[in-house]
């Protein structure tokens, strides 16, 4: 269920038509589901109820207040990765106390602004950067309450650029050096280490990565607390999957199967920082056909959303579902592969780069300028990774509640474009 059907041959998103949208509002445009996002939270608070966990909603996902508000509003918390995104929590209206700071590159300036905001503990990725929270810490009269990132070397099989938890890259630390760095932290009154975090990558669909890294975090726990630490936090990160194709997304309940069991084993408290998987399937970008081409034996559809709004089938071929707003043919449950009354077809963007399309060699209703084409699963690192690319303003995002629709971000105007340049 996401909130968005079909009835009597087009797109609603709750009870709105996504067409009338379009013609109020213009395209691209980004609509959201107030229910789906809800839904989804609820589900993982339901499904960890037992362990009492602190959800921080990964705000990199999705950072449009309009959603943090929905987010704070229903009981969430936020992991933050930039003061940028502490800025926008604070601006969301929420409270900063149960905030993670994660990230391999705070700076000062970034550590003195979520000290100051007292949020509940810092990811920390390195040595260097424990020191640099010591010092700031000191500076301030204050304690950093930390949590050690440790790379537990666990194969998630997720796309080369979004996995975090294996050896050799960037993230996090062994456990050699954990170790070393808890016995530092013990040593340092302006530091409290208070837990473990770990990242296994993004989108993970099975949950065996997280039972070995909830083995890991028992084992390490029980090492830690035998050499004097107090820990009691174990932060398992974000990386639940969602279906972008047809039904390969789990329930929240099927990770927390294998997780609750070992926070409860080492008597811990759980922090999650789930982004994706509340926000993915809440939000379709709405885009209408400039042009159709064919050239070189393939029919192109041109629309005016772009690889700027959209950027992931560029940069990991993410797959998308595509489907025209007021279909030819109904949407099938399995979009991949033939598909009678559809012609092969590639969904392109009017950027110049062979890489700006949203879909490509798919089978698709037959479609001609002035159509509204529906682009699925649009909601995370969707509007948070967007930019200005070929100085395309960014879309309005709309959120629909019931029959009731708010304006979260306005269109961006030309004049927008070059607001923060210098005079020449
Ligand atoms: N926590 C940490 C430390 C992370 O690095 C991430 C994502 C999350 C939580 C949230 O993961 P999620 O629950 O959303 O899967 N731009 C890529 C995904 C990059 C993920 C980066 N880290 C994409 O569009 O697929």
């Amino acid at each position: 269920m996401t909130n968005f059907d079909y009835r009597d041959g087009e797109l609603f998103c709750e009870d709105v038509s996504v067409a009338d949208l379009a013609e109020q509002y213009g395209t691209p445009l980004w609509v959201y589901s107030k229910a789906f996002l809800l839904g989804q939270l609820r589900q993982i608070q339901i499904a960890f109820a037992e362990v009492d966990p602190v959800i921080c909603y990964s705000v990199k996902a999705n950072s449009t207040l309009g959603v943090l508000k929905v987010m704070h509003e229903a009981g969430s918390s936020f992991d933050v990765v930039s003061g940028g995104e502490l800025y926008r929590v604070k601006a969301s209206g929420a409270d900063t106390s149960k905030v993670v700071f994660a990230g391999v590159g705070k700076t000062d300036d970034e550590i003195r602004f979520a000290l100051e905001n007292d949020i509940l503990m810092f990811d920390v990725e390195s040595e260097a950067e424990l020191d640099a929270i010591a010092a700031v810490a000191g500076s301030m009269g204050k304690i950093g309450r930390v949590a050690l990132r440790l790379n537990p070397d666990i194969d998630a099989k997720t796309h080369a650029k979004t996995t975090t938890g294996k050896k050799g890259n960037k993230f996090g630390m062994d456990i050699e050096r954990f170790r070393e760095l808890a016995a530092k932290v013990l040593r340092d009154k302006r530091l409290a280490l208070k837990g473990i975090h770990m990242h296994l990558g993004s989108p993970i669909l099975t949950t065996d990565p997280y039972e070995a890294a909830g083995a890991k975090a028992i084992e390490v726990v029980e090492a830690l607390r035998r050499d004097g630490h107090d820990i009691n936090w174990i932060n398992l990160g974000g990386g639940f999957g969602i279906s972008y194709r047809e039904n390969e997304g789990l329930p929240a309940s099927e990770y927390a199967k294998v997780i609750v069991p070992a926070v409860k084993a080492a008597k811990c408290r759980l922090a999650l920082e789930p982004g994706r998987f509340i926000v993915g399937n809440s939000c379709v970008l709405i885009s209408r056909v400039v042009y159709t081409k064919r050239e070189g034996g393939k029919l192109f559809v041109i629309q005016d959303g772009a690889m700027n709004d959209l950027i992931r089938p560029a940069m990991y071929d993410s797959f998308h579902r595509v489907w025209p707003v007021k279909p030819a043919v109904a949407m099938p449950s399995n979009v991949e592969g033939e598909i009678a009354g559809c012609e092969k077809t590639d969904v392109v963007g009017p950027v110049c780069e062979s890489s700006d399309y949203f879909a490509k060699d798919r089978y698709l209703p037959p479609m001609q300028r002035g159509d509204l084409m529906a682009i699925f699963s649009a909601g995370a690192y969707g509007t948070a990774m967007s930019s200005n690319y070929n100085s395309r303003p960014r879309a309005t995002e709309l959120l629909v509640d019931g029959t009731t629709v708010k304006v979260i971000r306005r269109r961006e105007t030309y004049a927008d474009l070059v607001a923060h340049e210098l005079d020449v």
